[in-house]
Order: C-alpha cells, then sequence, then structure tokens
C-alpha cells in the first residue's frame, strides 16, 4: 500500500517537472486530488525541508513509506505522521517549488492492530487449552508408568490393572518396562527355586551326618566333628539366605514397632544388653515390608552390635518420607576406609575379637541386599557410644 501511494506521489513529481502542469499549478492539483488517491496537494515555495531529526515516532510502517519515496521519487523527503491523525503529511523538495502532499493514513497502511490482536490472543487461548488437554491425557501415562516402577523397585508388586496407554513413545517405555519386570521376576524365580533344591538337598545330608555323629558317642574328635558340621550348617544357611536375597516374599502392611519388638526378643539371647528405643511418634506407623526379609537384615545388624560391643541400642524413627532404624554399639566400630569394603560378601575385617567361628561376612551384604529391595539403603557411621552405627533407611 506505500508503494502505490510512493508511485502516485512520483506521477506527480514527474508531471510537475517535465510537463506545462508546472504552469497550471491548478489542474496539476486537481488531478492530484480527484484522479489520483491524494487528500491534497499544495505547491509551496521552494526551500529547505524541515529538519529530519530526531522523529521518535518514525514506526516501522512509516520507515517503510520513506523507503518506497526514496526508491520510486528519488528526491529529498520529509514525511510527517504525528501531526494529523488519520492523514500522513509528504513533502518532496524540488528545485523549484516544494510539494507538499497529504494522503490518507489507511490507504497507506492497514493497521487493523487490534483484529490482529483479538485474533492472536483468542487462536492462542484456543491453542493452549488443546494443549493442556492433549498434554494432561499424555502425562496421565507417564504418571502410571512413574508410579509402577516406583512400586515395583521397592519391592511392593506391581498395579495389577497397569496397562501400556498413551502416546506411541510412552507405550514403548511402558512395554520395555513391563518386559523387564517380567525378565527380573522370573529370573528371582528361577534362582529361588534353584537354592531351593540346593539346599534342601545339602541339608538332608547334613541332618544324616549329624545323626550317624551322634550314633558315634562323644570322644573328643567326634566332639570337634559334630561342631565343624553345625559350623557347616551355619555356613550353609548363611549363604542360602545370601543367594535367596528376601526369598521372594512379598510384601505386607507391617506395624514397625511391634517388628522392632519382636527384633528385640529375638535379640535378648545374644549376651549384652540391647535397649529398644522408639522415636516420639504416638501413633504407629504402618508401612509394606517384606517383614521376614527386613527382621533378618536388623538382627544381622544386632548381631555384629552384639559380637562387638557391650551394649547395643536400636532405635526406630521415622519422617514423611524415610523410616530409618538404627543400630548402635560400644565396640570398636570400622574405621571409615573400611565402611565400602565390609558390605562385599565375605569380607571380614581384621579384628582382634573377629576370632568367632561360624561367621561367614555375609550379614551386611544380605543386610544391604534387603534394604536395597526396598527401595531403601544401609548407611554406616560412628556412634554417639564409640562403637558403630548402622542405619537402615527405607522410603516410607
Ligand atoms: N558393629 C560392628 N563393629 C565393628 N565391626 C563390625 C561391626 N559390624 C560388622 N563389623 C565388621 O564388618 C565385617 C563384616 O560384617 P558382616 O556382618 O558382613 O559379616 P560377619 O559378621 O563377619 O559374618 P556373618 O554376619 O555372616 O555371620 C565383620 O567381620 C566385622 O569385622
Ligand atoms: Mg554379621
Amino acid at each position: 500500500m506505500s508503494e502505490a501511494t510512493a508511485r502516485d506521489i512520483a506521477a506527480v513529481v514527474e508531471l510537475y517537472e517535465t510537463t506545462e502542469f508546472a504552469n497550471d499549478q491548478s489542474r496539476l492539483i486537481d488531478f492530484a486530488q480527484n484522479k489520483l488517491a491524494l487528500t491534497s496537494l499544495q505547491v509551496l515555495p521552494p526551500g529547505d525541508l524541515p529538519s529530519k531529526d530526531p522523529r521518535p515516532f518514525l514506526g516501522l510502517l512509516d520507515r517503510a513509506l520513506s523507503e518506497e519515496i526514496r526508491n520510486q521519487v528519488k528526491r529529498d523527503a520529509w514525511i510527517d505522521t504525528v501531526g494529523q491523525s488519520g492523514q500522513v503529511e509528504i513533502r518532496i523538495k524540488l528545485e523549484k517549488a516544494t510539494l507538499r502532499f497529504v494522503a490518507p493514513r489507511g490507504q497507506i497502511y492497514a493497521s487493523n492492530s487490534h483484529i490482529f490482536l483479538v485474533w492472536m490472543v483468542g487462536t492462542s487461548l484456543v491453542l493452549v487449552s488443546a494443549a493442556v488437554v492433549l498434554l494432561r491425557n499424555q502425562i496421565r501415562p507417564i504418571l502410571r508408568l512413574a508410579e509402577a516402577a516406583d512400586s515395583f523397585g521397592k519391592g511392593r508388586g506391581f498395579p495389577e490393572d497397569f496397562k501400556p496407554r498413551g502416546a506411541r513413545e510412552v507405550r514403548q517405555a511402558a512395554l520395555a518396562f513391563v518386559e523387564m519386570r517380567d525378565r527380573i521376576t522370573q529370573h528371582v524365580e528361577q534362582r529361588t527355586t534353584m537354592l531351593a533344591g540346593v539346599s534342601h538337598d545339602l541339608r538332608t545330608v547334613l541332618t544324616r551326618f549329624k545323626l550317624e555323629l551322634a550314633l558315634l558317642g562323644d570322644a573328643p574328635e567326634i566332639t570337634a566333628l559334630k561342631s565343624d558340621v553345625n559350623e557347616m550348617q551355619h555356613m550353609l544357611e548363611d549363604y542360602l539366605a545370601f543367594a535367596r536375597g528376601d526369598g521372594g516374599e512379598s510384601a505386607s502392611v507391617t506395624n514397625v514397632r511391634e517388628l522392632l519388638e519382636e527384633v528385640h526378643e529375638d535379640a535378648l539371647h545374644y549376651g549384652p544388653d540391647i535397649v529398644l528405643e522408639s522415636g516420639r511418634r504416638k501413633r504407629d506407623l504402618l508401612v509394606p515390608l517384606k517383614r521376614q526379609a527386613l527382621k533378618r537384615a536388623i538382627l544381622n545388624l544386632v548381631s555384629n552390635a552384639a559380637r562387638f560391643g557391650d551394649m547395643v541400642v536400636v532405635r526406630g524413627t521415622a519422617d514423611r518420607a524415610w523410616l530409618s532404624i538404627d543400630v548402635e554399639d560400644d565396640g570398636p566400630g570400622i574405621p571409615a576406609a573400611e565402611r565400602a569394603n565390609v558390605f562385599r560378601a565375605f569380607y571380614r575385617l581384621d579384628h582382634a575379637r573377629n576370632q568367632d567361628k561360624g561367621n561367614t561376612g555375609l550379614g551386611l551384604a544380605i543386610a544391604r541386599d534387603i534394604a536395597r529391595s526396598h527401595g531403601g539403603d544401609i548407611l554406616l557411621e560412628e556412634s554417639v557410644l564409640g562403637g558403630l552405627k548402622a542405619t537402615i533407611r527405607l522410603p516410607v
């Protein structure tokens, strides 16, 4: 549109300069006002154009117009779009005169910005609502997948009605996850069945062994043999427990306080004083846990503590996210550099007191396995009692 106006102006300039219109100004004015789309034309005496700068209001569109005029007319031009609303004043400097044009603004640019705004805001609103609806539908399956993975990771089983849904990529991820879960479950089952077989066979043999020894009487060699067989049985149980992990036990809602009391009772025969402390919490804490497995993990810690210390404290605390079970003792503790190693299977420290037989170095490895199968872990620190503080941390 700027271009059309610029062409009109160029035509008038050309007429004025090259034809007799220069002498018949009223005809030229009449021509410009009636034949061309210009509101008015004035022929002013020659002179300088008003100064150009500064004109901060010269917008993008006005700049487009002045560009066009420069291209088409190739003369000094001056544009003022501020003075008169709805009109644009253009002055062109010629040798013999200055031409002053006034053109309607609407003819130069289409300034329907309000319609543009309405459209933009309207379509954005529509698009945003569509996006929100679509995204919600896509996010729901991702959340379901996250929940399922979380629950499976904490050993709490898998939602029965879980089905891959949503966009292709999300379904793909969910399918891959389901396959992985199946593989893991199958793997664990295979291992458990095999171990059950092995343990059964070996136990039978050991029992036979013990019976035969019992028949042989009480000679010193035989007593020694008996204690070896007992030790062997103990170790066998340990290996099997380690290899079995949590034995495929499934999580059931467990009262943590009751569980700790049970542990306390079972641990009383270890010898040292075992003190049970529970947090300030009034209400009982109910958490889905593999009860037998967790009990075994705590007992492993307590048996270590009782072996090395003369006093053992077992403490259960919980906050919003974590359940912590501390087992502290006043023994020699474990140096910081060794704390990562003791979790390795069969690893035992060279404590002077660690001469007891029947320890295989699997207790902590088993306990950590169990904590991890609940989505938690075991931390070792120095206790205020002077010995070791082992903490089982489980997500609630
Ligand atoms: N409370 C503790 N104080 C000092 N040292 C400890 C303590 N608990 C464990 N340890 C050290 O860590 C080692 C590994 O412990 P872990 O329970 O895994 O095996 P273990 O007690 O030797 O054998 P198992 O538990 O299989 O009978 C122990 O041999 C011991 O040296
Ligand atoms: Mg142990």
